[in-house]
């Protein structure tokens, strides 16, 4: 996701030496040697396979013997050989999400939704997480963790924050991108671009023995497969891409278009609360409006009075930032949070903290201070800040123009504006840029397959209006809109929504225009009659494609919720 509040997320992902939910740490990559031909070897559990794939470090240079090695992980085709279709490689988002990750923690349910004809594939984009050489800004993750915004050592949040927020994070960034450039001395960070990482999806399908990519890609991966489409129009076998982001905002750093439908998530929070009623939404009050101005009133008291919280796990404060970070969190992933945020915030509101702040916690930082950074493959947020405001254009921005352009994305969202924005301070920091990288426009007139582009009525970060943008720059596209909230279709589960991904995949069938695919899951569920008594009504195939849909979006989410 392209745009979202840095503070909860980028600090999860820097949890160094505490044990993810995903069992990242069961397989030593650094055993693994690069080579320009896949050669797998068994990782993780059964039947998983790893390899790294060299590829050029420079692709206008590609025999000057600088290279990148590509972590890549495999769930087999388990079809018979006459059937096998070769690679599906899926990309998480971020950018900076980790797709290795993904396959890892959900690759068998992959090939339960989409068809065991194809190598489920998920590969880390150059410079992220187990691919080498990693983006790092920084000598030690001691360094790192003093310098990367954190819900408990917030630099970087929020625009009104406090008279000063602005110029205190437009200087923290200037700050992380002269470290950029200063651990770089081999200067590789240009070359960590979008347009290159296209170029390696191409190289990764054609190791497997394939001309055309087949690919799923999730928010940021919406950019990369739409660049992918333009870059390489005849090379397209299949192609999903799924909370898709406006291109020219990405390519130009500006994320104001992404904010065309955070209002109305919002609004959906208090009208939801209140038609699930008290049982159901502990934040309840007689009205959607009585709901909205009790938060409101919350917000204005932990401004004026921020709460110190220690838990077991961690210890911190409960402010304005972390409060709003909290909610915006949540229009992220609302079937899973909107319930939860509810009753934190009633606990807030009768004066314990503690519950809201344990929701959004990262637990303390214990570590060798002199660990080396490089180790580290959870680096999301200085992948994100190379690779998005590297392939932007250059932003040199004055704080005066920040926050004039602050002031003009009120005019489309007056609820998050203040936190989604700041990544344009992200990007006005950032000074490492190659010539001649591709940077838009998106479109070709002719692809070899068309494009499937998802939409959700109602995304925070991803408006229904840009996935309809950019099919328009792809003619044959076609859109399907799963009707829902929250950021991409894998926020609730949707029976319809894979129905129709799988026949593309399998079939190269579109759904027909004006598609609209209902979810299965509720955003206040009651406890007590939940889904238990619905499933019962559907069949063995049904409910086992819609559990496998459901663990590839809690595996997914969470690999979202450490990245951007
Ligand atoms: C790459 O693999 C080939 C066999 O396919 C082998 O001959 C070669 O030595 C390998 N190269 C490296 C650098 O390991
Ligand atoms: C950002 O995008 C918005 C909406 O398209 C536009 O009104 C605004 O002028 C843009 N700002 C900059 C600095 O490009
Ligand atoms: C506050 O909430 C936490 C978490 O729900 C709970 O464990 C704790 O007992 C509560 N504290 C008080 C004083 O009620
Ligand atoms: C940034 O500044 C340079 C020179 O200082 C100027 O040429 C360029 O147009 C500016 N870029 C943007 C996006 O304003
Ligand atoms: C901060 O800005 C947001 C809009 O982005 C607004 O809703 C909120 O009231 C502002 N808060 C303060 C304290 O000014
Ligand atoms: C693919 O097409 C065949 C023949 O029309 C059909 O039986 C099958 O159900 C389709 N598969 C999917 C996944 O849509
Ligand atoms: C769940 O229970 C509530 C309250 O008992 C009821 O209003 C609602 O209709 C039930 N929902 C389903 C799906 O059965």
């Amino acid at each position: 996701m392209i745009s979202t509040s840095f503070s909860q997320r980028i600090l999860l992902a820097a949890t160094l030496c505490v044990s993810g939910a995903l069992a990242q740490s069961d397989f030593d990559w650094q055993t693994l040697h690069a080579n320009t031909t896949l050669h797998w070897t068994p990782c993780y559990s059964a039947p998983l396979q790893c390899a790294r794939l060299q590829v050029p470090m420079d692709y206008s240079a590609p025999h000057n013997g600088v290279t990148a090695s590509i972590a890549i992980v495999r769930f087999p085709a388990t079809a018979p050989k006459s059937q096998y279709r070769g690679p599906l490689l899926f990309n998480p988002g971020g950018p900076g999400g980790s797709g290795v990750d993904a396959i890892v923690g959900a690759g068998a349910e992959f090939a339960t939704v989409f068809g065991e004809q194809f190598d489920i594939v998920g590969f880390d984009p150059r410079g992220v997480s187990y691919s080498t050489p990693t983006i790092s800004f920084f000598k030690t993750e001691a360094q790192r963790r003093f310098l990367v915004p954190s819900p408990n050592n917030v630099l970087y949040a929020s625009f009104n924050a406090s008279s000063s927020s602005l110029a205190d994070s437009y200087a923290n960034m200037h700050l992380l991108g002269k470290l950029a450039v200063d651990n770089d001395p081999n200067q590789y960070l240009q070359h960590m671009s979008t347009d290159n990482i296209a170029r390696d999806m191409l190289t990764i399908t054609e190791a497997f023995g394939f001309q055309k990519l087949q690919y799923w890609g999730i928010s940021y991966g919406s950019v990369l497969g739409a660049t992918f489409a333009t870059l390489f129009p005849d090379k397209v076998g299949r192609l999903i891409i799924d909370g898709v982001e406006d291109m020219n905002s990405y390519y130009t750093a500006n994320f104001t278009n992404g904010m065309l439908d955070t209002d109305k998530s919002m609004q959906m929070f208090y009208d939801a609360c209140f038609k699930a009623g008290p049982d159901a939404c502990a934040f309840y009050a007689p009205s959607a409006a009585q709901i909205a101005s009790s938060l409101a009133a919350l917000t204005a008291s932990v401004k004026a009075n921020p709460i110190a919280v220690l838990t077991p796990e961690s210890h911190g404060i409960l402010d304005y930032v972390f409060l709003r970070n909290a909610v915006l969190d949540a229009l992220f992933a609302p079937y899973d949070a909107f319930a939860a945020l509810a009753q934190g915030l009633a606990a807030l509101q009768s004066g314990n903290a503690t519950l809201l702040y344990a929701q959004n916690e990262v637990p303390t930082f214990e570590c060798d201070c002199s660990t080396p950074a490089p180790a580290f493959h959870l680096n999301n947020f200085e992948a994100y800040m190379t690779i998005a405001c590297g392939d932007a254009l250059y932003v040199n921005d004055t704080i005066p123009q920040l926050q004039q352009f602050y002031e003009n994305g009120l005019k489309v969202s007056t609820s998050f504006a203040d936190l989604l924005l700041t990544t344009r301070v992200l990007c006005a920091g950032y000074k490492t840029h190659r010539e001649g990288r591709f940077t838009g426009p998106i479109g070709a007139k002719k692809t070899s397959f068309p494009l499937l582009l998802i939409g959700n009525t109602l995304d925070p970060v991803t408006a229904h209006a840009n996935a309809v943008k950019t099919s328009l720059t792809f003619p044959g596209s076609a859109v399907l809109t799963q009707d829902c909230i929250g950021h991409t279709s894998l926020v609730a589960s949707s029976d319809c929504t894979f129905g129709y991904m799988r026949a593309y995949f399998v079939n190269g069938t579109l759904p027909p225009p004006g598609t609209v695919c209902a979810v299965e899951a509720e955003l206040f569920p009651f406890p007590s009659n939940g889904t238990a008594t619905k499933r019962s009504l559907e069949s063995a195939e049904v409910l086992k494609m819609r559990e496998a849909g459901e663990r590839i979006g809690s595996v997914v989410r969470a690999i979202m919720r450490r990245s951007l």
